[in-house]
């Protein structure tokens, strides 16, 4: 099989879908592998260790969308990129499915096959498949680090002849993926950290990392699903607000993580609570993509509102773009020996991952079988 890796076309994309070293991996298993020119640059990864590795450089993206059994990519391809596919191949990469029906219609229309990494059932076997836990992991190390980067003092505590320093404090919403290393990552730094989250499990892991948790009580509107916040009503976000709003108030750093798979990302920091916050604090708003937990910060902008820095950058995990593209290619690599051999995909349409992952089948959505 064929497997072809164009070049990452979106804006402020830096990652690649697979490494030398994994391309090296499965040319000895039998897969041969194109690479369009240049695609690994932003990763720091040149053409030549691709060379090195046996894979074979192609000159323009048409000639990897058309020739290639596998499309492997990070971001979804553009209509005109899925137009070029030959039909029965096949595309893997993230898709968003729900916010992005019209993806489907393309994938069906050129009559390809579609698996979705986001869309890879979180069960234990398929931890190595997990691309939204490995980016969510290193986006919640960067935000820390952008934080602390935009912030006119340091983490820790430090007494010196000259006064001491008292510790800065991080407040986190959200205790996910992204969340729990923020957590790690402030506290190795020396911060004092507190997080909230809304499900209750979270408590537990919060303080097993060193942060302390505030409790918002349990409220009958929230719905939790396989491990996933699916709903909360407006008058509970209000209720948190309150709740949060005095430790909003006196933190230096806020990182906000919450997501609602699918929906827009609840509003957690007002434009009071902004406005509470002293002079030369951050926001990270890692939710921006999704609408945003904080309702002043703007998509791929960093913007200083009544003294606050807000940032608002979509994708962190691109700014890390040797460690993101290295753990997205083991990803890829073991979802795609997962689905098929050197010979040709397994289709075992019964199987889990398969199942919950495989958006188009041979031109036709999964969605209507
Ligand atoms: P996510 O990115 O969907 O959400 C981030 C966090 O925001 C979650 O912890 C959520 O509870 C929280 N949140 C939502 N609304 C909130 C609100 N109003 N206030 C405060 N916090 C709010 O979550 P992520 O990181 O994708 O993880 C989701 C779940 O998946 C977790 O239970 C995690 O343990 C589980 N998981 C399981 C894996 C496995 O078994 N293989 C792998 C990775 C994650």
């Amino acid at each position: 099989m064929l497997l072809g890796i164009p070049l990452e076309t979106k804006d402020r994309e830096c990652r690649v879908a697979l490494t030398p070293e994994i391309c090296g991996q499965l040319i000895e298993a039998g897969f041969t592998v194109q690479l369009e020119k240049g695609a690994g640059l932003k990763s720091y990864y040149p053409d030549d260790q691709y060379i090195a590795k046996g894979v074979q450089l192609v000159n323009d993206a048409a000639s990897i969308y058309s020739n290639s059994d596998v499309v492997l990519k990070v971001n979804a391809p553009t209509s005109s990129e899925i137009s070029g596919m030959k039909k029965g191949a096949i595309l893997m990469s993230f898709m968003w499915a729900g916010t992005n029906p019209e993806l489907i219609e393309n994938c069906v229309k050129q009559g390809i096959s579609a698996f979705s990494v986001d869309a890879i059932p979180r069960i234990s076997r398929a931890q190595k498949m997990d691309a939204l836990s490995s980016q969510a992991n290193l986006a919640g190390y960067k935000s820390v680090i952008m934080g602390a980067n935009a912030l006119g003092k340091i983490f820790p505590m430090l007494m010196t002849a000259a006064g001491t320093i008292k510790p800065s404090k991080v407040l986190i919403f959200g205790a996910g993926v992204a969340g729990l290393q923020a957590i790690a990552t402030a506290k190795r730094l020396g911060s004092i950290v507190e997080v909230t989250d809304i499900r209750p499990e979270t408590k537990e892991q919060v303080e097993s990392l060193g942060g302390k948790f505030i409790m918002v009580s349990d409220d009958a509107s929230i719905k939790i699903e396989g491990g996933y916040v699916k709903g909360v009503s407006d008058e509970f976000l209000k209720k948190q607000q309150e709740l949060v709003s005095k430790h909003v108030a006196t933190a230096d750093l806020v990182i906000t993580t919450a997501l609602i798979p699918g929906r827009k990302a609840p509003v957690l920091v007002t434009e009071d609570m902004v406005k509470s916050m002293k002079y030369g604090s951050v926001i990270v708003d890692m939710a921006v993509e999704q609408g945003g937990n904080c309702v002043l910060s703007e998509l791929n902008a960093t913007v200083v509102k009544h003294g606050v820095t807000i940032i608002g950058e979509s994708n962190i995990p691109s700014l890390l773009p040797l460690n993101a593209s290295d753990l997205y290619a083991k990803n890829i690599q073991t979802f795609l020996l997962h689905l098929a051999t050197k010979d040709g995909f397994k289709w075992e349409m019964d199987e889990e991952i398969t199942k919950g992952s495989l958006l188009v089948h041979n031109g036709v959505s999964t969605a209507t079988k």
